[in-house]
């Protein structure tokens, strides 16, 4: 089937109370209109149309879907005006898709229901809702046969006692689509070109109306606020979560589980409470995650263990590391096997060699360090000069002090060791001990200075 896919997005989305277009808000960390695209894109061979208006070129910039025929509605005079715009794109032998892009999280499977019904006639997807309040009704005859859809706000009170709904999305042929909505008039409730009263228009014509549900209402269910933002946000976390938990991740509580991005997981992962996963995430066989971590765009290894409360940021931490609890890990960070990273430690844009130790308190940036290292707790690498950011090496088997600063750029060799308290400014030699220290003295019958008594 030729198929061409309009996608309603020019709304203003007043209920929101945002500077941003409605569209651009993000559900599981994506636009709501970038969702209906990726469903959109998976769909048969088709071409795809975006009616955009309000927050115009915000829109478009952040859409990353290519191939996409942008149309302008500079004016919101109502949904049949809406799709008029984008038809002269569309060749006559098509048939034409209407979606959402407020009404994310409808799915493929229900669309090609409508897909597959006789391209001759029209496909409409309908819901039955308890409170149908504030949609169109879908009016049948009493053979139960569709016969127009009339607006709660156009609908007399018999009319708004029907449940049954319109959720807007609606299949029909291109040609005969285009001489219609040509014929719209706006003589309504709302002074608005109704793509609805196509259905009308359509049993006039004699066309067959095939109507549809979906298997769950979340999947037509539309953004207007961010309360429904919020609810259909945690519809699809918990449809994640039961994926997840299907695949054998193991979540301690799959209402507190969200993830924004893609993951990939071996087998026996455990997620304990409040995680957070953004990007493009990737977890070993036996990995285990402890309560409120945030991690977004990285790759972990098999059996790492990361402790409660830790941050991870756009890096690469190989197989059997330990992390936490209380750790940050910066962009560009790489650590290998079997590293432990402990409380209160930043690291970025480092590699740590295998074996190696940062268990306490650290900060450690642009450092390149060997494996098998231990850096004791309170170590700095002073990496900033106020201008630039400098280098520090450091090489296999060196133990670093505590309350060590190396003021990069540093190189400390290959077993060195570095006394405790020290501030190296200079290369420090291998196998070595080296240490930056005033010597210690004792000053004799000293007295510490007592407070005098008050006069009264
Ligand atoms: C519409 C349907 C109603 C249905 C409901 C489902 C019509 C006349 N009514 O009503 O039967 O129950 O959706 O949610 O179609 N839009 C544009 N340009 C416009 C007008 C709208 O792009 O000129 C877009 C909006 O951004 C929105 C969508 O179309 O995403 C629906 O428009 P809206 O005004 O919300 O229609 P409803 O009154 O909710
Ligand atoms: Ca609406």
């Amino acid at each position: 089937m030729k198929l061409s896919i309009i996608i309603l997005a020019a709304g203003k989305g007043r209920r929101m109370h945002s500077d941003q277009p409605k569209v651009l808000h993000t559900l599981a960390g994506r636009p709501l209109l970038q969702h209906v695209l990726d469903t959109a894109r998976h769909l048969s061979q088709h071409s795809l149309h975006v009616v955009y208006g309000h927050g115009g070129e915000a829109v478009r910039a952040a859409i990353q879907t290519p191939g996409i025929h942008w149309v302008h509605q500079a004016e919101q005079l109502g949904t049949g005006h809406a799709v008029a715009q984008a038809m002269p794109a569309v060749p006559d032998d098509h048939q034409v898709l209407v979606l959402y892009g407020d009404v994310p999280l409808i799915r493929r499977e229900t669309l090609g229901q409508l897909l597959q019904a006789p391209g001759d006639g029209l496909a409409l997807l309908t819901a039955q809702l308890p409170d149908p309040s504030g949609y169109g009704r879908i009016v049948r005859d009493h053979r139960g046969e569709v016969r127009c859809i009339v607006e709660e706000k156009d609908a007399d009170h018999a009319v708004r006692q029907i449940c049954e709904i319109n959720t807007g999305i609606l299949r029909a042929p291109a040609s005969w689509l285009r001489h219609k909505l040509a014929q719209l008039r706006n003589h309504n409730a709302q002074g608005e070109y109704y793509l609805t009263d196509i259905i009308g228009m359509a049993v006039a014509d004699g066309l067959s109306i095939h109507s549809f549900s979906p298997s769950d209402l979340y999947e037509v269910s539309g953004v207007n606020d961010h309360r429904q933002l919020a609810e259909l946000e945690r519809e699809y976390q918990r449809l994640q979560a039961e994926h997840w938990m299907g695949e054998g991740v193991s979540l301690r509580d799959p209402a507190r589980f969200d993830l924004r991005g893609t993951l990939q997981v071996g087998r026996d992962v455990s997620i304990d409470i409040d995680v957070i996963l953004e990007g493009q995430v990737k977890l070993g066989d036996r990995v285990r995650i402890g309560p409120f971590v945030q991690i977004r765009d990285v790759e972990i290894g098999d059996d790492v263990e990361i402790l409660a409360h830790c941050v991870l940021d756009s890096a690469v931490i190989e197989a059997g590391c330990k992390i936490g609890p209380f750790a940050r890990i910066r962009p560009e960070t790489h650590l290998a096997r079997d590293v432990h990273i402990g409380n209160f430690v930043e690291v970025k844009k480092s590699q740590v060699g295998s074996g190696s130790k940062i268990n306490h308190l650290s900060y450690i940036g642009d450092a390149e360090i060997g494996s098998a290292v231990n850096i004791g707790a309170g170590t700095i690498t002073c990496n900033y000069d106020g201008a630039y950011k400098h280098k520090t090496v450091i090489g296999d088997r060196v133990f670093v002090g505590s309350d060590t600063q190396l003021v990069a750029p540093v190189t400390v060799g290959d077993g060195a060791t570095i006394g405790a308290g020290s501030t190296i400014t200079c290369d420090v030699p291998p196998e070595q001990l080296t240490l930056s220290r005033s010597p210690q003295k004792t000053i004799q019958n000293w007295q510490r200075p007592v407070k005098k008594p008050q006069k009264t």
